[in-house]
């Protein structure tokens, strides 16, 4: 979901009443979908606090395998970090300077993303063509998914307002619980491991996530290629289908 500006500035009070260093990953600052909402960097919603908020400490995080760009392959990010002492800013670039550091084709990347083709300049008129197509099917997917979600028995779904991930809630049924123990898997494990053993979907069963107790939930990503989702949404479907009756 995307953080609405009264509870970002919630945030960043409880981080200065409680004088905590606020780790804000902006990953996905380019991914959303939903309409009337938008990206507020803590950045700009820390100096708009005016100047009781400017000992906040906040470090920013950004990374190339997100956004439109998604290049997963050439991993490289950022960290901004504002408020500190120089001294501690010294003191990471420091840390930074023995470690190895990341690879270049990384590098190059994440510099492209921080500085994209201007109005004006001769690739423009493809990156906005390529990014607004990468972007619009990527809302498309995200209704998709959740509206194909909510149509299954039991699963209630979220819009999913940003990002690449929905997180639906499930039922499973008593006797899917029951097998799921005499497994020694928790029960959303087990809807996930016949999911992928029967359709070759593969999502990650909630339980990783640290889902309140008594109830269970999957995540998936809207990632896969537009004219494979029929045939996902078909096999989820049928499975959830069958799964329901098989432990009814
Ligand atoms: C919210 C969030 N932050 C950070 C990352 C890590 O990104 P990277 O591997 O590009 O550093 C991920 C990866 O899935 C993510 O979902």
């Amino acid at each position: 979901q995307v953080l609405s500006l009264e509870n970002q500035k919630a945030i960043v009070e409880f981080c200065k009443k409680e004088k905590l260093i606020l780790l804000a990953d902006e990953v996905y600052q380019d991914n959303i979908y939903a309409e009337g909402k938008e990206f507020n960097s803590f950045k700009k919603v820390l100096r708009s606090m005016g100047d009781d908020y400017k000992d906040v400490q906040l470090i920013s995080f950004m990374s190339t395998s997100k956004g439109f760009y998604g290049e997963c392959g050439r991993r490289g990010g950022y960290m901004e970090m504002v408020g500190f002492d120089d001294g501690v800013g010294g003191l990471m670039n420091k840390i930074a300077s023995v470690n190895l550091c990341s690879n270049t084709a990384g590098q190059i990347l994440m510099s492209l993303v921080m500085d994209p083709p201007k109005e004006g300049d001769a690739s423009y008129g493809l990156y906005v063509q390529e990014r607004d197509a990468i972007l619009s099917s990527l809302k498309r997917r995200a209704k998709t998914i959740v509206s194909s979600l909510n149509k299954l028995e039991g699963v209630s779904c979220n819009d999913a307002e940003g990002a690449m991930y929905a997180f639906p809630t499930i039922t499973i049924p008593q006797k899917a619980q029951d097998a799921a123990k005499e497994q020694g898997r928790k029960p959303d494990a087990l809807y996930c491991i016949e999911l992928l053993k029967k359709t070759g979907v593969c999502v990650v069963p909630g339980s990783g996530f640290g889902q309140k107790e008594g109830t269970f939930h999957f995540r998936t990503t809207f990632l896969p290629s537009e004219e494979d989702f029929p045939e996902i949404v078909k096999g989820l479907t049928e499975f959830h289908e069958e799964f329901m009756k098989k432990y009814a």
